[in-house]
């Protein structure tokens, strides 16, 4: 068992052909431990959506190599085959917008996944439970998203997220629609996730004052993965 939690080795993905063709990762190369929580900030343009769809086995690059958890599963091809069947596992993706579907209760929205998977009813539902409770939210199962605020249907985007146990979280910009201080509480439960259940976490953000919550900051530059260690970590403010 190795700590490894994702790994990207001279990952490069273009776009188009001919004189259409742009190269928007040329040559990456980065890894994240498990239960390491780490910001993506980076221009507009420079590739962190297209990054998180790469190693969330959404999109697949031109060349390189992905490594996730214990499987290698991009080495110039896909090589896990069911590559729909890991995203579904063991990655949770939370985005700008929550994406709840309206006509269906909290409740419904958080267990759509796991019953897809296939999942036991009690034990989807035993788990649910606790989620919930952890993210504060219980007394919530039973409203619709339009009955929450923006901040709640965010914490219920990470509850959908959690519910199917993932090791890793890639989050596009959650905080992006919210206020400064729903957008720290976010960020403080991302991180508390991070220590209390080991999963790894990617998230995209413009927003420098949530940058000291991180345990390393990734940027792009030059096409290329830049990852410093964040000297300001801040544990105490979990
Ligand atoms: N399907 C596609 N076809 C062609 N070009 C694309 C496609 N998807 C992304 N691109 C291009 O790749 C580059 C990176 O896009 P991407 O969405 O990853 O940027 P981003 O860093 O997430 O930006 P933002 O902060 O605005 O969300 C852009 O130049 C974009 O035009
Ligand atoms: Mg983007």
């Amino acid at each position: 068992m190795n700590n490894i939690s994702m790994k990207i080795e001279n990952l490069c993905k273009s776009f188009g052909n001919g004189d259409n063709k742009v190269d928007v990762i040329s040559g990456a190369n980065f890894s994240l431990n498990k239960g390491e929580f780490a910001a993506l900030v980076a221009p507009s343009g420079a590739g962190k959506t297209t990054l998180l769809m790469m190693l969330g086995c959404v999109l697949e690059p031109t060349s390189g190599k992905i490594t996730i958890g214990d499987d290698v599963v991009y080495n110039n091809k896909w090589l896990v085959k069911d590559d729909r069947a890991l995203r579904r596992k063991q990655i949770g993706f939370i985005f700008q917008h929550h994406y709840l579907i309206p006509f269906l209760n909290i409740e419904e929205n958080i267990t759509l996944l796991p019953y897809q998977n296939g999942e036991d009813t009690k034990i989807v539902k035993k788990r649910v439970k606790e989620i919930m409770d952890y993210l504060d939210m219980s007394d919530k199962m039973y409203n619709m998203p339009s009955e929450l605020s923006g901040g709640q249907n965010q914490r219920i985007a990470i509850a959908r997220a959690l519910a199917n146990k993932p090791d890793i979280i890639l989050a596009d910009e959650p905080t992006a629609a919210l206020d400064k201080q729903r957008a720290i509480s976010v960020v403080k439960m991302l991180k508390k996730i991070t220590r209390e259940r080991g999963v790894s976490i990617i998230m995209v953000t413009h927003d420098d004052t949530l940058l000291p919550y991180c345990d390393k900051v990734l940027t792009i530059k030059d096409k290329k993965i830049d990852i410093k260690h964040n000297k300001e970590l801040k544990d105490e403010i979990i």
